[in-house]
C-alpha cells in the first residue's frame, strides 16, 4: 500500500465527531495545511472546515457541532488551489446535500468544471475535488442513488481518487471509490470506518480490507458491500494487522526513509499529472536567459535539469547553488530564474529568488509545498505532488522534482521549436511509462542490503558518472554522507585524473552510475583507471550489461529507459544503498545529526 497526498477518514459509529478528529490526527502526517469534517444530522449535512492544523481546528470546534453517527474527515496537502478555508475538504454540491472528501489528482477537472459551470453549478473553491459532488448532484437529479451517482461521476473523471461521499438523502451510509489512491476499510465491533491508511484505523479494529483498484464500496453500520466500477460484486477479504502504532505510521517499514523510497512510483505518477496549462505557462516564461537554483538535493535536481535543457531543448541554462547565487550571477534583467525547493521555505533559495526579482528577473517556482513562501514569491509555480516527506533525507521529493523538470524541459523544447509536436507527444507517452519502471526498481532495492553490509565499514567512497548522471552521482554521495556519516564525494568521472585518483588504493570504494546512455563508453574508461589502482567497483547499470557486470565487483541493474530518465531510475538504488549502510552502521536514517528538513536560516 503506497500512500499519497492528503488523508481521508470516514466513520459510521457512536460519537462520530470524536472518532473523526482522532482519525485525522493520525493522518496528519499526510498533509496539514487545512482540515475539515462533515456530519449527517437531523437537519442535513453540516460541514466545518478551516485552514491550519488539526489541533487548532479541534480546539475551535463549537460543542453544538459535535454530534452525529455518520461523518467524513479530511486533512489536506494542497495540490490544486491554495491552502485556505474555501479549498479545504469536505466539498459539497450546490444543494449542500452531498459532501465529499478526496485524495488524489483529477487531471481533467478544468474541462469538467467548465461544463458544470455552463450547466449552472456554482463552485465555492478552486480545487479539482469540487467537481465530484457537482457531478454526483447531476446523477442524483436524474434519479440515481448515492452509489450509482458516485460510480457515474468516477467514469467521467480522469486521474487518481480515493473518495468518500455522504448524502442527506441516504443518511445511513458512506460510499467510497478507489482508483490509484489508497483506501482502507476497517470493520470494528462498534463501527465501520474508512481511511487512507491503516494506522488511523488501529484504535478501532485490526481487521482491515485493502480496497482493490477500480472499486466502489457501500459502508453501513452493519457491514459493507463492494463491487467493481463495472458492477461485478466483490467479496470483501479482511486482513488481520499485527503492527504496533509506530510501525503502522511507517506503513510497516522500519523507517520513514524506506517507506518514502517505496512510495516513489505513486509520487511520480501523481507528479506526471501536473496540468499541462501550468507547464506551458512556465515554459513560455523561460525566454532568453535563464538560471536554475536550489539547495542540497534540490540543487542536484537543478543540475540534472541544466543538462536536459541543453540536450533536449538546446538551451543553456546554468544551475547555481542558491547560497552562491548573488555572488555568481550579475546580469538578471529580463531573464528567468527557476527556483527549486521541496519545502518552499529554504532561506538560501528564497534569498536567491528575492535577489533575482530585485534585479529584474521573472521567477518560476518548483515546490512540493503549496502555500509556502516560494509559491507566493514566484510569478508562476509548479507543485510536485509527493505529499509530505518525513525522513530528513530527500528521496521521493527529489524524484518528483526530476519528473516535473523533465516535463518543463520538454514543454520548453516544444515552445522554442527544438522538438516537434510528435516528439513532444512521444516524450509524454514515455514519461507515463516511468512509474512502472520505477516500481520495478523499488521492488528490488532489498537486494542492496548485502552490498551495503559489505561496504558499510569503509571510510570513504567516490560517486562517479558523466553527462546527464553527474548530478545523480552527487546525490548518491550526499545521501550516503548525510545519513551514514561515511565520507563520500561525488564528481564527474573524467575529473579523477586531475586530482582525486591520488587517494585511490587497494579496496577504495568507487560507485559508478553507468547506465547505457551516451556517456557509457567514456565511463568505462574511467572505471578501468580506478580498477587498475585497486579500487572496488559498485556500479548501477542497465539490465543485462554483460561488459559492466564483468568489470564490477558489485552491480545493481535498472531497466532500460530513455536517456533523460536514467537519473530517475538510477537514483533509487543509491538512496537504498545509503539507507542500508546507515542502518548497518547503527544510525537512524530518519534523523541525521546536525541536519534539518527545512533550513530557514542563511
Ligand atoms: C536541507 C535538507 C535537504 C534539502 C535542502 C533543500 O538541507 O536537509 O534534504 O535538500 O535543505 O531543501 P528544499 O526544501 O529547499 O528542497
Amino acid at each position: 500500500m503506497v500512500p499519497s497526498v492528503c488523508g481521508i477518514f470516514g466513520c459510521l459509529c457512536d460519537d462520530a465527531p470524536r472518532v473523526l478528529i482522532e482519525g485525522l490526527k493520525r493522518l496528519e502526517y499526510r498533509g496539514y495545511d487545512s482540515v475539515g469534517i462533515a456530519l449527517i444530522g437531523s437537519g442535513g449535512i453540516k460541514v466545518i472546515k478551516e485552514k491550519g492544523r488539526i489541533d487548532d481546528f479541534a480546539a475551535g470546534l463549537p460543542n453544538s457541532a459535535l454530534a452525529g453517527k455518520v461523518g467524513l474527515g479530511h486533512t489536506r496537502w494542497a495540490t490544486h488551489g491554495a491552502p485556505c478555508r474555501e479549498n479545504a475538504h469536505p466539498h459539497t454540491d450546490c444543494s449542500g446535500r452531498i459532501a465529499v472528501v478526496h485524495n488524489g489528482v483529477i487531471e481533467n477537472f478544468m474541462e469538467l468544471k467548465e461544463g458544470l459551470v455552463k450547466r449552472g453549478h456554482v463552485f465555492s473553491s478552486r480545487t479539482d475535488t469540487e467537481v465530484i459532488p457537482h457531478l454526483m448532484e447531476e446523477g442524483i437529479r436524474q434519479g440515481l442513488g448515492l452509489k450509482e451517482a458516485a460510480v457515474s461521476a468516477s467514469r467521467r473523471i480522469k486521474g487518481s481518487m480515493a473518495v468518500a461521499a455522504i448524502s442527506a438523502s441516504e443518511p445511513d451510509r458512506i460510499v467510497c471509490i478507489r482508483r490509484e489512491s489508497p483506501l482502507i476499510i476497517g470493520i470494528g465491533y462498534n463501527g465501520v470506518y474508512c481511511s487512507s491508511d491503516i494506522p488511523a484505523l488501529l484504535p478501532y479494529t485490526n481487521e482491515v480490507i485493502v480496497v482493490p483498484e477500480e472499486t466502489v464500496v457501500v459502508m453501513r453500520r452493519d457491514g459493507i458491500s463492494m463491487e467493481t466500477l463495472g458492477g461485478s460484486p466483490l467479496e470483501p477479504k479482511p486482513t488481520k494487522i499485527d503492527w504496533d502504532m509506530g510501525m503502522a505510521m511507517k506503513g510497516g517499514y522500519p523507517h520513514f526513509m524506506m517507506k518514502e523510497i517505496s512510495e516513489q512510483p505513486l509520487a511520480l505518477s501523481n507528479t506526471l499529472k501536473i496540468q499541462r496549462a501550468f507547464l506551458e505557462r512556465a515554459a513560455e516564461l523561460i525566454g532568453g536567459k535563464a538560471y536554475l537554483t536550489g539547495s542540497g538535493t534540490s540543487y542536484h535536481a537543478c543540475l540534472t535539469a541544466s543538462y536536459l535543457f541543453s540536450k533536449i531543448a538546446k538551451a543553456d541554462i546554468r544551475a547555481v547553488h542558491s547560497s552562491e547565487f548573488q555572488d555568481a550571477v550579475a546580469d538578471l534583467k529580463g531573464s528567468t530564474v527557476i527556483g527549486v525547493s521541496q519545502s518552499g521555505e529554504t532561506a538560501d533559495t528564497l534569498s536567491a529568488l528575492k535577489y533575482a526579482k530585485m534585479m529584474g528577473a521573472r521567477v518560476v517556482g518548483i515546490t512540493n509545498t503549496l502555500g509556502s513562501s516560494i509559491t507566493t514569491s514566484s510569478d508562476i509555480y509548479i507543485c510536485t505532488q509527493s505529499g509530505p516527506e518525513i525522513g530528513v533525507a530527500a528521496t521521493k521529493t527529489f524524484l518528483t522534482q526530476l519528473a516535473a523538470l523533465d516535463q518543463l524541459v520538454f514543454a520548453h523544447a516544444l515552445a522554442r521549436g527544438a522538438i516537434s509536436k510528435e516528439e513532444y507527444a512521444g516524450a509524454t507517452a514515455q514519461l507515463e511509462r516511468l512509474p512502472a519502471a520505477v516500481q520495478s526498481v523499488v521492488d528490488r532495492v532489498g537486494d542492496l542490503k548485502g552490498v551495503a553490509m559489505k561496504y558499510s565499514r569503509r571510510k570513504d567512497a567516490y560517486f562517479l558518472a558523466r553527462g546527464i548522471n553527474v548530478a545523480t552521482a552527487l546525490e548518491g554521495a550526499l545521501k550516503l554522507k548525510e545519513i551514514s556519516y561515511m565520507h563520500a564525494e561525488g564528481y564527474p568521472a573524467g575529473e579523477s585524473k586531475h586530482g582525486p585518483i591520488s587517494l585511490v588504493e587497494e579496496g577504495f570504494l568507487c560507485v559508478f552510475v553507468a547506465p547505457s546512455d551516451s556517456a557509457r563508453g567514456r565511463v568505462i574508461g574511467n572505471m578501468m583507471e580506478m580498477k587498475a589502482r585497486g579500487a572496488e567497483i559498485f556500479s548501477i547499470i542497465t539490465n543485462g550489461d554483460r561488459e559492466l557486470i564483468a568489470i564490477s565487483d558489485e552491480y545493481f541493474e535498472v531497466p532500460e529507459v530513455p536517456e533523460y530518465a536514467y537519473p530517475i531510475v538510477c537514483t533509487i538504488p543509491l538512496q537504498a544503498f545509503a539507507y542500508f549502510v546507515a542502518v548497518a552502521r547503527g544510525y537512524d536514517p530518519d534523523r541525521p545529526r546536525n541536519l534539518a528538513k527545512s533550513v530557514t536560516v542563511l
